[in-house]
């Protein structure tokens, strides 16, 4: 079982509610720097054991995996610290921001030998199910490869203020 921490509580509200129903894994802590929002989501899921340091959750020898759900420009700097304090990572799309940095999380991910993932999942949207169900039927024919897209309206999303900010080194708070 995967002992997990989560970093991040606006949609990693979502991974709180998968893992506290999943038998793979056990929710250890979760983070927000918004100390409301913790107390907020300690209420919701009856779930105490909140911090708004990352750094609790980095050093602590009870969690695994890391899963990050901060605003994308964030990301980097997230990955990063949780691979350099030996922690497994997913993360939510955009994983990066800046191409220009992945060489660099590659090779930390090898060296320390920690497994990073993409945290983005359709498999249960309506459309995709479509998909998978003409496939079964034989419908599609055989694949030999996917080229997919995914269009959603971003316009609530484009109104957060860190939405159109770049990657920042040093953006760890104390
Ligand atoms: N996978 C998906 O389908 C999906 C859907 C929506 C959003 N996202 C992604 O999820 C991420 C978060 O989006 P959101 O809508 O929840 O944003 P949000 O701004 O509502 O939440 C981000 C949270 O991170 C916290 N935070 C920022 N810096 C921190 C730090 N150093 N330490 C602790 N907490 C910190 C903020 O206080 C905030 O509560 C973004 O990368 C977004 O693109 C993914």
């Amino acid at each position: 079982m995967l002992r997990l921490g989560i970093l991040g509580l606006g949609e990693g509200r979502s991974t709180i509610s998968a893992s506290l129903a999943s038998k793979k894994f056990k929710l250890i802590q979760i983070c927000d720097a918004n100390k409301k929002l913790c107390e907020e989501r300690a209420l919701e899921f009856d779930f105490e054991n909140w911090t708004t340091n990352y750094k609790d959750m980095l050093t602590s020898d009870k969690i695994d995996m890391i899963a990050i759900y901060t605003p994308d420009h964030l990301h980097f700097e997230h990955i990063k610290l949780a691979l350099q304090h030996g922690k497994h990572v997913v993360c939510t799309k955009p994983f990066i921001d800046d191409l220009s940095q992945a060489n660099e999380l590659l090779e930390l991910a090898k060296k320390s030998r920690k497994k990073i993932f993409v945290g983005q999942s359709s498999r249960f949207f309506e459309p995709a199910m479509r998909q998978k169900k003409d496939f079964d039927k034989g419908l599609i024919g055989e694949l030999i490869t996917i080229e997919s897209y995914y269009h959603a309206d971003h316009r609530w999303f484009l109104e957060k203020g860190w939405s159109l900010k770049q990657s920042l080194n040093g953006c760890m708070e104390d």
